[in-house]
């Protein structure tokens, strides 16, 4: 139907007669000459209804002065070049114009119900009713133009390392990563149920103990959690195990895979190998386990020194078992203090009581906290810190877990607003040797912090001493402040993952009627394996440099992982149901009517 796509035509093309198809982005009529931006997922190319100059029959002049935006329409004509300062140097078209001659109605659109244009002033819900015309805009179909190239680079890299891409069953059982399942009813077992998989973890290890060796998916996972920006019900994991490995091994091949995509895709030279952080350092360093390296900030452990002070705030936090840490930050005198207590928002909204602060001045400190700093301490202050004149303290006291969390927080919130997080800058890291448990304050027990089958660094580690503390040999791989992904070598004996299940509660039969099967294919030979799996969503999120993983996914949920546009999740039909010899329990409020 069309020789050319609207992004196609240039200087070259001139004189060429040409056929293009596409949407009416605009028309603008002036004076008797029509000029119309023709659309498609290529470009813009501007069309001319000239009578004069462009030939253009006045029968076609005056069907095309009733074309409406969203109109699809197949036109005709001369590639021009366009008149003296008339190039558009922001479009890849913008040196041509097309005499358009003949003109086709394809198809009539109605007004459309959200603002095409990138400025994009449409409430969120009305634009994800209208995903199909949504994704018209440009930003979304480049979106997702790049992820589709993202995934073949990966997968190209991947197959020409010899790993074998292999998909794994969407109906199945329960596999632990955390959230909560979606179950299926089955119809010919009736009360009983398949789970989506939250992750293909346990079909990759039984692909190690079937001998496939090196195994890679872009594989479809399912969670039923709180969702946020950076979760969605249903998201993609470029997922990977490999056979006879250590941690090593894997980090290298991802970071190989990653450098490859990058290089591919954005023509960006990354930086090998990513830093490597054990977890307990990036704790201390940073206040969390997916720290922002593309700027500096460390936090500092002041516990010590601040013990010989009088300040109530800090003695008080130290005798309840907490610590008193600070963030030295240079030049930061300069903020104001309604900026300060922007900051000490952030510290409160994660549990914080207050932040407190002192600047360093040619006078020494001043600020709330700088009176309680005299002499000696004020010194030994300073060298601890590195403060230089024109720096800012900001200290957080309290109980650990809160201490670094908030401070975490504030630290990120430092980084956007002294402009150290600049776009187009990429700071991946490896954070290393997770905890193998982590404490669950609400249900009062450990749990897993990774998944059940994560490897302890010592086989024979006693899990109930210090358990808080028993390494893991998990790992994780963090982009700008983001978790990108997570991996581990495994646990590849019987017995180990025996006392792994005992020691989370759960009780031999219950192991073996949950996960059986695993526990049974490793009685037959399973050889040391381990693997990885990154969000898809969040590094192309990350790589365009945009907010959050809606952008780059075609048809995303709501923040209630509904689907506005076709309005999942919806009644089933009773005949179904009675298929599937469910009933219903009625919501309370129908139950009392
Ligand atoms: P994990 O649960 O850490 O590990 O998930 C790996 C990565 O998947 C992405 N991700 C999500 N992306 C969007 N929406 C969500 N709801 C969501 N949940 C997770 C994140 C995350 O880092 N089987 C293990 C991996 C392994 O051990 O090999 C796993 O799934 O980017
Ligand atoms: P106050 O003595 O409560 O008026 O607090 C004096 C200063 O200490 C204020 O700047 C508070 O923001 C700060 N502050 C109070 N509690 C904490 C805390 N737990 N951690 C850090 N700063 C605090």
């Amino acid at each position: 139907m069309r020789s050319h796509t609207c992004g196609e035509l240039h200087r070259e093309n001139q004189g060429q007669r040409v056929t293009l198809c596409g949407w009416v982005s605009s028309a603008r009529n002036h004076g008797g000459i029509l000029f119309v931006d023709l659309r498609d997922r290529y470009g813009v190319t501007q069309i001319t209804f000239d009578p004069e100059a462009g030939g253009t029959p006045p029968e076609i002049l005056e069907q095309a002065s009733r074309l409406g935006n969203e109109d699809v329409i197949r036109v005709q004509g001369r590639v021009a070049l366009r008149a003296e300062g008339q190039n558009n140097p922001n479009r890849c078209t913008g040196e041509i114009e097309v005499f358009a001659d003949q003109l086709e109605l394809l198809s009539k659109s109605e007004p459309s119900p959200i603002d095409l244009s990138e400025k994009n002033e449409t409430s969120i819900e009305t634009r994800l009713r209208y995903r199909y015309l949504d994704l018209r805009r440009p930003s979304l179909l480049q979106g997702l133009a790049f992820r589709s190239k993202f995934c073949h680079a990966l997968r190209e890299h991947l197959l020409g390392q010899d790993f074998i891409e292999v998909e794994t069953p969407i109906l199945t059982r329960t596999t632990p990563e955390g959230a909560r399942d979606y179950l299926v009813p089955s119809r010919i077992h009736s009360n009983k149920f398949y789970a989506l998989p939250q992750s293909p973890q346990i079909f990759k290890q039984l692909l190690m103990v079937g001998g496939v060796d090196r195994y890679f998916q872009i594989a479809r996972c399912f969670r039923d959690e709180d969702l946020r920006a950076d979760r969605q019900p249903e998201f993609t994991q470029l997922d990977l195990e490999m056979s006879f490995v250590e941690e090593e091994d894997v980090l290298q091949v991802v970071e190989a895979a990653v450098v490859h995509a990058f290089k591919r895709c954005l023509g960006i030279d990354l930086k090998t190998p990513f830093p490597r952080l054990r977890h307990e350092e990036a704790m201390e360093r940073f206040g969390n386990d997916k720290p922002d390296l593309r700027f500096g900030l460390e936090l500092v452990d002041l516990s010590a020194l601040v013990a010989r002070t009088e300040f109530k705030v800090f003695t008080s936090a130290l005798e309840a078992g907490g610590c008193v840490k600070a963030i030295p930050v240079p030049e930061g005198a300069d903020l104001s203090r309604k900026e300060i207590q922007g900051l000490e928002e952030v510290a409160k909204e994660y549990g914080a009581r207050g932040l407190a602060w002192c600047k360093l001045g040619d006078e020494g400190l001043s600020g709330p906290v700088a009176k309680f700093f005299a002499g000696d301490l004020q010194e030994e202050l300073i060298e601890r810190t590195g403060l230089k004149p024109g720096g800012l303290l900001l200290f957080g006291a309290g109980d650990r877990t809160m201490v670094l969390r908030s401070l975490a927080e504030v630290r990120n919130a430092l980084g956007k607003k002294l402009g150290l997080t600049p776009e187009g800058e990429f700071a991946f890291a490896w954070v290393t040797h997770f905890p193998l448990f982590e404490w669950n304050e609400e249900k009062q027990r450990f749990e897993f912090s990774h998944h059940p089958f994560t490897a302890p660094e010592d086989w024979d580690v006693d899990f109930s001493k210090d358990t808080e503390k028993v390494a893991s040999r998990a790992y994780d791989l963090v982009l700008n402040g983001w978790e990108l992904g997570s991996g581990s070598i495994r646990i590849h004996r019987q017995d180990v993952q025996q006392r792994i299940f005992e020691f989370l509660g759960m009780s031999p039969e219950e192991a073996q009627e949950k996960f059986g099967f695993l526990l049974n294919a490793f009685r037959y030979g399973a050889p040391p394996h381990g693997g990885f799996a990154f969000g898809i969503d969040r590094i192309v999120t990350l790589a365009l440099g945009l907010d959050s993983i809606r952008d780059v996914i075609a048809f995303p949920k709501t923040a209630s992982a509904a689907c506005l546009m076709t309005d999942a999740p919806s009644p089933a039909d009773p005949a179904q149901l009675e298929e599937l010899k469910i009933r219903l329990i009625p919501k309370k409020e129908e139950a009392q009517a």
